[in-house]
């Protein structure tokens, strides 16, 4: 039996930046996926990352605040990001924005 591929065209990424003067400080990107299942699109979030001489600040909680509320601007019904088990801390910082301990995420790497 054939499997036929669709490719959508829908899906965007947005790509958060926040500056000191010229340098980048903290990045982090937002993925708006649509599948037919649902008629509201859901947001991935992905590389959230604050430079070493910046952390513990709170840039990382406003960076990922703004990825929420687009978001929401977006019409998504959920919000995702995956980390690490090794991250206990990173776990904290989501665990404070409201994201709930979900499930597991399995990985597949290719070389
Ligand atoms: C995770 C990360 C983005 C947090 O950025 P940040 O600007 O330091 O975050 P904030 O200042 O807004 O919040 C700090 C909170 O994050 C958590 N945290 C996560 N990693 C931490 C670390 N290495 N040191 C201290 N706090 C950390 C704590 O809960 C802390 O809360 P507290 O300040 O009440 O103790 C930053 O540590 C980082 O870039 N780490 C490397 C990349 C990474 O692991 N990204 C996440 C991928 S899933």
């Amino acid at each position: 039996m054939k499997i036929e591929q669709h490719e959508t065209s829908k899906q965007k990424g947005i790509k958060f930046i926040m500056k000191h003067g010229d340098q980048n400080i903290a990045s982090a990107y937002l993925y708006i996926l649509y599948n037919d299942f649902h008629k509201r699109p859901f947001g991935i979030v992905e590389y959230v990352i604050v430079d070493e001489a910046y952390r513990s600040q709170g840039l990382g909680t406003k960076i990922v605040k703004a990825m929420i509320a687009e978001a929401k601007k977006q019409n998504c019904y959920k919000l995702l990001l995956w980390s690490r088990y090794s991250k206990p801390k990173v776990h904290l910082l989501y665990k404070k924005l409201g994201f709930k301990d979900w499930g597991k995420e399995f990985r597949l790497n290719f070389n």
